[in-house]
């Protein structure tokens, strides 16, 4: 099942930010996210609580949201990425967003591999991005009018 975050699930958040070797993020900017008007959060709920999640953020004055964290937790179903990353597409889509762009460590063969698959295309790469230097894939996926 996938469903919006709310605050009661920030210790799951915290606990899937662990599967990321660097750039987490704080319970801080979770509480803030979960907060906040331009941010949507969904987790995809197991029997023992959440298992993964999708966070979009968007901006006032921008038609593009943004995919700005996407993680399952290594013992969740394969594909339950998928599901999240189009829950997530769905819900931008509805909101009236023209596409969503991301950016993704040029290392993560997997999730180069779903973005590719759920249509994302390649428009940028960036150096240095991440904390340890490593560089990012700037991709974006526009909706069909
Ligand atoms: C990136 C990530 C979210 C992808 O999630 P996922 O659930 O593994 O996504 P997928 O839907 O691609 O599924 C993985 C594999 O299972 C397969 N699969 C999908 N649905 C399936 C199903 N119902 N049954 C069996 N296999 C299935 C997919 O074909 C895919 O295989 P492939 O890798 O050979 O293409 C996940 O790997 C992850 O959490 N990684 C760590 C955090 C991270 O790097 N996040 C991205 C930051 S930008």
């Amino acid at each position: 099942m996938i469903r919006p975050a709310i605050p009661a699930d920030l210790d799951a958040l915290i606990r899937l930010e662990a599967r990321f070797s660097g750039d987490r993020l704080s319970r801080r900017a979770f509480r803030h996210h979960l907060a906040s008007p331009l941010a949507h959060c969904l987790v995809a709920e197991s029997a023992s609580g959440p298992v993964g999640y999708v966070l979009l953020l968007r901006r006032a004055r921008s038609p593009w949201w943004r995919l700005y964290s996407l993680v399952r937790d290594a013992g969740a179903p394969p594909g339950t990425g998928r599901c999240l990353a189009l829950a997530g597409l769905a819900a931008a889509r509805d909101a009236g967003a023209r596409g969503v762009r991301l950016e993704v460590r040029a290392d993560n063969a997997p999730a180069i591999r779903l973005y590719r698959a759920l249509g994302f295309t390649l428009f940028a790469t960036v150096d240095d991005y991440y904390e340890d230097g490593a560089p990012a894939l700037r991709m974006a996926l526009a909706f069909a009018d």
